[in-house]
């Protein structure tokens, strides 16, 4: 496998897969939300859905919205599947995530981050914005950063990406089985 990391928002196809990566890691591996993750931030039209190729595979997930008229912007929904970890797809995303909020308009941006991940996302350039608190029951730090001097997003579409999940996850899937 190449360490070619690629991150674009996808069409409908590699879209199904964002939602499978985020189901795999968020309900399967983390159990931090119940049956599904998908709220209502997904059927919100402004919403972006990303997702990460790590050499010919499909890795990662992010989503990005605005969240009022005045230029502030959220991230979530960061997931990167096991086998490709610790390859840098993480912080592709990331700022791909933040790229692409400031391409959009947008002066500041937000995430509410699970506290091993902190200094994860302060090496990035993200700040903590007061203490942490309870989200889907689990302590998260809330973290900003301000979108001025970001790099351009760059959307780089691999479209002979592939998805690999474990035997299993997809059938585990509720949104998969069921569309
Ligand atoms: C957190 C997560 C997205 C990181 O993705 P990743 O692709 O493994 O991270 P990267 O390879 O891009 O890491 C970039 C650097 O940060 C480091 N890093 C990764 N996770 C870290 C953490 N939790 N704390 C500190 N450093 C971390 C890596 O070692 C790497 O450092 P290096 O450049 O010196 O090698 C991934 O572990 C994941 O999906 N976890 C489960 C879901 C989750 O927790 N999502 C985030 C919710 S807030």
């Amino acid at each position: 496998m190449t360490n070619q990391v690629s991150c674009w928002s996808p069409g409908p196809i590699e879209r199904s897969c964002h939602f499978a990566i985020r189901h795999q890691v968020f309900v399967e591996e983390q159990g931090v939300m119940v049956l599904t993750d998908v709220d209502r931030w997904d059927d919100d039209c402004d919403t972006i859905h990303v997702v990460a190729a790590h050499g010919s595979e499909i890795a990662g997930t992010v989503r990005v919205y605005p969240l009022d008229d005045y230029g502030r912007w959220k991230g979530d929904r960061l997931a990167v599947l096991p086998a490709h970890r610790a390859s840098l797809v993480g912080m592709r995303l990331v700022r791909f995530a933040v790229a692409t909020a400031a391409a959009a308009g947008g002066l500041v941006m937000e995430a509410s981050v699970q506290l091993p991940n902190v200094t994860f996302f302060e090496r990035l350039g993200w700040r903590c914005d007061g203490e942490p608190t309870s989200y889907y029951g689990l302590p998260h730090q809330s973290m900003t950063i301000t979108l001025d001097n970001v790099d351009p997003v760059v959307a780089v579409v691999d479209s002979v990406a592939v998805l690999r999940l474990a035997v299993g996850d997809l059938s585990r899937n509720p949104l998969l089985v069921n569309s």
